[in-house]
């Protein structure tokens, strides 16, 4: 039987190549820079599967190209980029990679948190300038993480993470979400429930672990992160456009919170210029970059794939009512 044509829009890592090579007819994107758009739509023609990124919009333009799709499996958890409903109406499953990079995210969030409170990046500019002339009092002093007040916004699997790590630095946890966890769950954590404008008044770090949905794009608009206390950082590893960049801005020029540690941004790759001061700490979109965590993500998304055409339920499925209809 002729194998399934699928095309990746990156060659992957080596243990998602063997599972999608034994099973399918491979074509990989294999440039290091991302593949230009009429490029993918030209490559999608004839085949029944994609393996993307979150970089690529799955969207009515890219299904009217792809006729022949039967599946899109997304190398990333956060799906923002795959109209999902458009992709049920032609039948065409949708895949995430779930999971598999919690702790490796929540690893990164503090790592953005311990950096911008202690003036990592300033400090790592200054010993590499030859300017550094020695010890001195007040040479670059952040702000103590331990025995604060680490406030979350998101309790799922990537928040509950992140509040895991706060015990060693004996910190108070609070956290928001639309839904209040069990109390057995706050327990464990050691967290305590607040509603938003509470949570903003009186966490010294706010991290943020929404997904991507109409209803938290902006969430972090003005009024919100002027509710935030001076001395406060705010720290977002979830998606960009979760913050109005704007907003954010205008609060840090103005000095009305501490600074903020970055990895998504409103418009990737583009940086608005204003959040290059010192007290922001930027990073390249990097949060689950572990070798192992995006090889893991790697793996699923091939094996996503391979479930379809054996005719199971791949895993992974954003739209289980196709397999209802
Ligand atoms: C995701 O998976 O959604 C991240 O943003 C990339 O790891």
């Amino acid at each position: 039987m002729a194998k399934p044509k699928v095309y990746s829009t990156h060659q992957l890592f080596e243990e998602a190549r063997k599972i999608l090579d034994s099973n399918c007819e491979m074509q990989y994107w294999t440039d290091s820079e991302r593949p230009p758009r009429d490029e993918v739509l030209r490559r999608v023609k004839d085949k029944e599967g994609l393996v993307c990124l979150l970089t690529e919009k799955i969207n009515e333009e890219f299904l009217r190209s792809a006729p022949k799709l039967r599946i899109a499996s997304n190398v990333a958890v956060g799906y923002d980029n795959i109209d999902v409903d458009a992709c049920t109406k032609r039948g065409v499953v949708a895949t995430n990679t779930p999971g598999v990079l919690d702790e490796t995210t929540a690893d990164f969030a503090w790592t953005l948190l311990m950096a911008v409170a202690r003036r990592v990046a300033e400090g790592e500019a200054l010993a590499r300038s030859g300017n550094w002339k020695g010890w001195n009092l007040d040479q670059l002093c952040g702000a103590d993480v331990w025995g604060k007040t680490l406030g979350i916004v998101g309790f799922g699997r990537i928040g509950r993470s992140v509040a895991r790590r706060a015990s060693g630095f004996q910190m108070k946890v609070i956290y928001t979400d639309a839904v209040r966890v069990s109390e057995e769950v706050e327990k464990s954590l050691n967290a305590e429930f607040r509603d938003m404008n509470a949570l903003l008044t009186e966490a010294d770090f706010v991290s943020l672990h929404v997904p991507l949905l109409p209803e938290t794009r902006g969430l972090f608009d003005a009024p919100k992160i002027l509710r935030m206390k001076p001395t406060a950082f705010l720290i977002n590893t979830s998606r960009g456009p979760v913050i109005d960049e704007a907003a954010l801005v205008a609060t840090l020029e103005n000095k009305k919170i501490a600074g903020a540690a970055l990895d998504v941004f409103e418009n990737e790759p583009f940086i608005h210029p204003g959040l290059k001061r010192p007290n922001v700490v930027l990073t390249p979109h990097i949060a689950s970059a572990s070798i192992e965590t995006r090889t893991k993500m790697a793996v699923i998304a091939a094996n996503n794939i391979v479930a379809l055409f054996e005719g199971q339920r791949p895993p992974n499925i954003l739209n289980p009512n196709i397999f209802k209809k």
